[in-house]
């Protein structure tokens, strides 16, 4: 076999070890075959987990008919997973028109089931006139559920689980694990020390609730700005110092934005913020912090590593601003992002979530609906045990 299997293989033989999860559920699939003569059409990141999923899926029976989404696709994965017999289209360097024709071809394969990302799957079969002969599908997240309940709303005639709205993934993923790997990121990134220092956390929501925690874990010292007045309620009663982001400016060292919404450091509030304020965001878009007020402010912009950049304002002040704002943990040299088990969760979530909508469609509606109870309370036993918390 090539370089390229081999250097996948052993990277999923590892990243498989660190996913018990999904070694249970590959069993029962097999025994079960839930997707026998089905065939699983997927956009999704092609990464060594997701090759761990689909191997679940395979497991269970299914043919596989999958692609990665732009620009993320690791190819040694692809490698591997094409040595598995499994269709599997793209590369790397794929340019955004290839990776649209992969995501048509997919959808060319006429697949029963859909495991979706962003909805694409979903809106080129309905484009296609090809709605009816898919039995139903997952979506993997928010920005997904929302098209789906917006431009698709009405035209799904089957049922699609959007993985996003578990309360197991918010807990296990939004705030466990982005938690720790924000604040991974930051150290990793900056190598500044946490112990003593003073964040400010924009937004008190999943996200920020974990970013929150693992900072304060690790002696830092921490304060909230949130609009919701429940939210920061919660945060007050937590421990936390809760004020506008205007009246945190000057107290900040490192401010972390997660709020979702755009405009939130605003040119106003960095016009406040002391020599050497470091600003990163966790958010799903680069809009959180207004980057481009803060270029168009600067004397001098010196990039100091792949992830972190020095802005030189007018007076003497610096700000550094960690990944031109993007996700800060995704960012720098080698990110891992989120843990191990976080996805091992996540997709178990996938895995028992398709395996309803192949097997018993009956139970569901068409259209977007949240992952069913009994679901969610049968992961969380079953990762309560895996984690040997009742031991
Ligand atoms: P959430 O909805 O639970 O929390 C967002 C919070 O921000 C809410 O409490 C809201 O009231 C607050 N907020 C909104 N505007 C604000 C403002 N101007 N100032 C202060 N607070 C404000 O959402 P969640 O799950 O915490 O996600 C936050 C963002 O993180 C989203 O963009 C999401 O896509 C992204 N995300 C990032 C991940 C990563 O790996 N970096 C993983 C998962 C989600």
């Amino acid at each position: 076999m090539s370089e390229l299997f081999d250097r996948g293989e052993a990277r999923i033989r590892w990243i498989r070890s660190r996913m018990p999860l999904l070694a249970d559920a590959r069993t029962e699939f097999a025994a079960r075959q839930p997707f026998a003569g089905r065939r699983v059409g997927m956009s999704l990141h092609l990464e060594p987990k997701t090759a761990v999923l689909l191997e679940v899926l395979a497991a269970g029976g299914a043919e596989i008919v999958a692609t990665g989404n732009f620009g993320t696709t690791q190819d040694d994965v692809v490698a591997f997973l094409r040595g598995q017999g499994m269709t599997v289209l793209g590369s790397r360097d794929d340019s955004l028109e290839q990776h649209h024709r992969n995501v048509a071809a997919v959808i060319d394969a006429k697949p029963d089931i859909l495991l979706d990302n962003g909805a694409d799957l979903a809106a080129g079969i309905v484009a296609a006139g090809m709605a009816d002969s898919v039995i139903g599908g997952t979506e993997e997240t928010t920005s997904g559920a929302l098209r789906l309940r917006s431009e698709l709303a009405g035209k799904l005639p089957f049922p699609t689980i959007v993985i996003n709205d578990s309360l197991l993934k918010a807990i296990g993923e939004n705030r466990h694990a982005v938690g720790q790997s924000v604040v991974e990121s930051i150290m990793r990134i900056t190598n500044l020390m946490i112990p003593g220092g003073r964040f400010v956390i924009a937004g008190y929501g999943w996200c920020g609730r974990g970013i929150a925690q693992y900072l304060r874990a690790f002696g830092g010292r921490v304060a909230i700005a949130e609009v919701d007045e429940i939210k920061a309620f919660e945060a007050a009663l937590d421990g936390y110092r809760v004020d506008e982001l205007e009246n945190l400016a000057e107290w900040g060292q490192v401010f972390v934005t997660a709020t979702g919404h755009p405009g939130v450091i605003t040119r106003d509030i960095i016009d406040r913020m002391n020599d050497g304020a470091v600003l990163a965001n966790a958010g799903h878009f680069p809009w959180e912090i207004d980057v481009d007020a803060l270029y168009a402010d600067a004397e001098r912009l010196t990039q100091l590593d792949s992830a972190i950049e020095r802005v030189d304002l007018p007076g003497g002040r610096h700000i550094v601003l960690l990944a031109g704002g993007r996700m800060v943990n995704l960012a720098g040299t080698n990110p891992k992002g989120n843990s191990l088990e976080s996805m091992d969760l996540g997709f178990l979530l996938q895995s028992l979530s398709l395996e309803r909508v192949a097997t018993d469609p009956e139970s569901l509606i068409a259209g977007a609906q949240p992952v069913p109870d009994d679901i969610e309370r049968e992961i969380a036993r079953r990762f309560v045990r895996a984690l040997g918390a009742n031991r």
